[in-house]
């Protein structure tokens, strides 16, 4: 059994709440600092589980001595993007709602694996390993394996196949700037570069895959007209906490803190790289063989991260 806080109970917390108490091993706390809200839906997630015929083990709360002890937090707590704002106009209001839950995870949990999924992500897990002060290997943002997940699907429909068919594989800051890798991403067992050869994708198709990708967010964003994605961030979250419940070794494509000369970073700073999840964490960050056009294009998410990270800086947020 491991115990798993999950702080904002919002539609990305309500949902990984729903996901996180299917699994016998989680003794799940959601957590809110909206008076009774958690609370709220985990009655209802409870009479749920009743209607479908399972004990749950799960908590709603407003008091943050109740995420005591956890072994894993996922933090969704803040706003979301509303309809023409960009991640980056989320910063300043976002950083207040993280420095808050860096101090309680700090102080009632500070043993935890932190999953960060709070916008603009980069830069939200910079400040929360900051405030939390916890160690690189304890502490990701969920951003690459969403943007791939995505990619992913976009890939599907282009190919008209199953999504077991495509691996597919983005790098970067989670933003405007991820970097998808066309070498590296399969579809049936070739690359994309092979189907560019083949002809079964050209290169406008290839641009309007990366295009909508990129846009993913803000494509959906633009749907809802009220809120931001929800049912897949907490999909991939939740994986992310079980790769590392189970010592998994999973390759996830999260914010992990990078050093140079491994990654061309002006600091150390979170951006989206391929990490293998397991025992204890991060077990390791890899780095995949880039070509020209997506070294250019990591360095230039790399950039957009430092700015937002100068940002909070200074804005006083970084001490
Ligand atoms: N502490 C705890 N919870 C907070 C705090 C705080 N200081 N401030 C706000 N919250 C709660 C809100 O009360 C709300 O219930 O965070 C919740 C956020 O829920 P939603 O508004 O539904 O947002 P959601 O769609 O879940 O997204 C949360 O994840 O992907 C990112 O961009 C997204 O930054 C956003 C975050």
């Amino acid at each position: 059994m491991a115990k798993i806080a999950l702080i904002g109970a919002g539609n990305i917390g309500g949902t990984l709440a729903q996901l996180a108490m299917r699994r016998p091993y989680f003794e799940t706390v959601l957590f809110d600092i909206k008076p009774g809200l958690a609370a709220g839906k985990v009655l209802d997630l409870l009479q749920a589980a009743a209607a479908e015929g399972f004990d749950a083990s799960i908590k709603g709360s407003d008091d943050y001595a109740d995420i005591a002890g956890a072994d894993f937090v996922i933090v969704t707590a803040g706003f979301p993007r509303m309809l023409g704002m960009s991640r980056d106009d989320l910063l300043g209001k976002n950083a207040h709602v993280i420095t808050s839950v860096g101090q309680a995870i700090k102080t009632h949990c500070p043993g935890a694996f932190v999953i960060c999924v709070t916008n603009p992500l980069d830069a939200m897990v910079h400040l929360l390993q900051h405030v939390a002060q916890l160690p690189d290997k304890r502490i990701v943002g969920m951003a690459g394996d969403l943007d791939s997940c995505r990619f992913q699907y976009f890939l599907t429909q282009h190919f008209n196949c199953s999504v077991a068919d495509v691996q597919a594989k983005v790098l970067g800051g989670h933003g405007d700037t991820m970097v998808p890798l066309t070498a590296l991403t399969t579809v049936q067992g070739l690359s994309l570069e092979q189907h560019l050869q083949r002809g079964s994708l050209t290169h406008a198709d290839l641009d309007a895959l990366i295009e909508r990708t990129r846009k993913g967010g803000a494509e959906i964003v633009g749907l809802l007209q009220q809120g931001s994605a929800f049912y897949a961030p907490a999909f991939c979250a939740l994986n992310m906490a079980e790769a590392v419940f189970h010592g998994r070794g999973l390759l996830s494509y999260g914010a992990a803190k990078v050093t140079a000369p491994q990654y061309p970073v002006p600091e150390p700073l979170f951006v989206g790289v391929p990490v293998v999840l397991g025992q204890g964490g991060v077990v390791k960050v890899e780095d995949f063989p880039l070509g020209a056009r997506e070294q250019q294009q990591l360095a230039h998410s790399i950039e957009a991260v430092a700015t937002q990270i100068g940002d909070l800086r200074r804005l006083g947020f970084l001490g």
